[in-house]
């Protein structure tokens, strides 16, 4: 199987699955299947010898001694942080480091600067990262949070946000809504959302938790004000991610988590905020998170992100037709493969979710999720509860490493399972 690159390089999936150790594993003698990339990407190699060399050759922090190995990570960090930021279409003073895709949001929700009667507006399929936020500041009292009703198909209702946000009369000023969801893999039409919301005054908040692994994302050509990502879900290291805006909207947020590193100066009544991005990234930062997740980066822009869409799609098509031939199967979302990037979430009629996962675990190694994902408040919709979906899906997420021949075994394994 071959990936065309985006510099036109045939790319052999055969070699490139070489990169990631974990699927040369076997378990049972039998290897295994990985279709859990919604939950967490694998990483190359590459992404595991730049971390390794931080530890081996320059542990220092960044920005605070004068040293040697302090200045090398100083520039190793920087550097990773302009390559970063380029990825997604915004300058290296206009990205934050995080803990994940989570703190990013809750970042925006504690530094935005709010003002009592203000609207967030999210739809009906948010992931909990982007809800909870919400409803705790509304359990305060300190906004009020609504959401747009999913249309036919359960797709977003251009026309249900453009009632919505038109009844409200200027009071939305975020509109925070998942960019491709992790239930059924639908993208939102983000241009248009954005156009809409700018036009009532309202910012746009994008969680690119699931998109950012086989989408361009590029905030300007979106047309959002903030990104949310998180280094787990494209190739990258646990425990970082980036809030990714512009000077300018930047400059309007509140401080949040303050301390060593987020000032320029203090007495012991005041203090001197730090200029952009370090006002917002307080304490020591994760170095050798932030120089994987560039590595990361660069292996995505190497393998090319057009491919990878292009690659998980056909697999998706393939299970897709797969399951579709088979009885008792409902796919949860669009008919159509291409409009659930590389997410496949389904039922099997009378099977519990989770015995379903665990069966395609134990017989064949093939690991998926299985339940809510995290989005409870769809399931928990009163049509939702009395469907086929209500104990939530078994969701397969494939990833560009993954290959028909995969494919092929998880249809043979779900046909199995289903007539047990
Ligand atoms: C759509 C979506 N948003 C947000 C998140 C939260 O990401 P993290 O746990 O990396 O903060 C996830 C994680 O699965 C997700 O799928």
């Amino acid at each position: 199987m071959i990936l065309e690159s985006l510099f036109n390089k045939k790319v052999e999936l055969t070699e490139l699955r070489k990169d990631f150790t974990v699927l040369s594993r076997q378990i049972n003698n039998k290897p295994i299947v990985y279709f859990d990339n919604a939950c967490m990407s694998l990483r190359p190699k590459r992404v595991l010898e730049v971390m390794e060399e931080y530890y081996n050759k320059f542990p220092g922090c960044a920005g605070r001694s004068n040293h040697t190995i302090s200045n090398e990570v100083g520039k190793a960090v920087d550097e990773s942080r302009e390559k970063i930021a380029k990825f997604f279409g915004a300058d290296k003073h206009s990205i934050i480091f995080t803990k994940n895709c989570t703190e990013a949001i809750n970042l925006i929700a504690n530094a935005f600067p709010f003002k009592s009667g203000d609207l967030v507006l999210t739809t009906d399929k948010e992931h909990n990262s982007n809800l909870l936020p919400w409803l705790r500041l509304e359990k305060k009292w300190e906004i009020k949070h609504d959401w747009v009703e999913s249309g036919v198909k359960n797709e977003f209702s251009m026309d249900n946000f453009i009632k919505k946000i038109t009844e409200y009369k200027g009071k939305v000023k975020l509109v925070s809504i998942v960019h491709t969801s992790n239930i059924d893999g639908v993208t939102n039409p983000v241009k248009d959302i954005a156009r809409v919301a700018h036009r009532h005054g309202a910012k746009v908040l994008l969680d690119c938790a699931q998109s950012a692994q086989h989408q361009e994302i590029n905030i300007k050509k979106l047309g959002v004000d903030f990104i949310a990502v998180s280094s787990h879900k494209l190739l990258g290291p646990n425990g970082v991610g980036a809030l990714i805006s512009t000077k300018e909207n930047l400059e309007q947020l509140n401080m949040f988590l303050v301390g060593g590193e987020t000032v320029k100066d203090s007495t012991i009544v005041d203090f001197v905020p730090e200029d952009l991005p370090e006002r917002f990234e307080a304490g020591l930062q994760n170095y050798p998170g932030i120089i994987g997740f560039a590595a990361a980066v660069e292996y995505l822009e190497k393998v090319g992100i057009r491919n990878i869409h292009k690659h998980v799609v056909k697999l998706n098509e393939i299970a897709s037709k797969g399951l579709s031939t088979l009885k008792g199967i409902t796919i949860l979302g669009p008919k159509d493969a291409e409009k659930r990037s590389g997410i496949l979430s389904f039922v099997i009629k009378g099977k519990n979710v989770h015995e379903v996962s665990l069966l395609l675990n134990n017989m064949h190694n093939i690991m998926v999720r299985s339940g809510a994902h995290c989005v409870h408040s769809w399931f928990n919709k009163e049509e939702n509860k009395k469907s086929l979906f209500k104990e939530g899906t078994i969701r397969a997420s494939f990833g560009f490493y993954n290959t028909e021949e995969e494919v092929e075994k998880f249809v043979n394994a779900v046909k199995e399972i289903s007539e047990l």
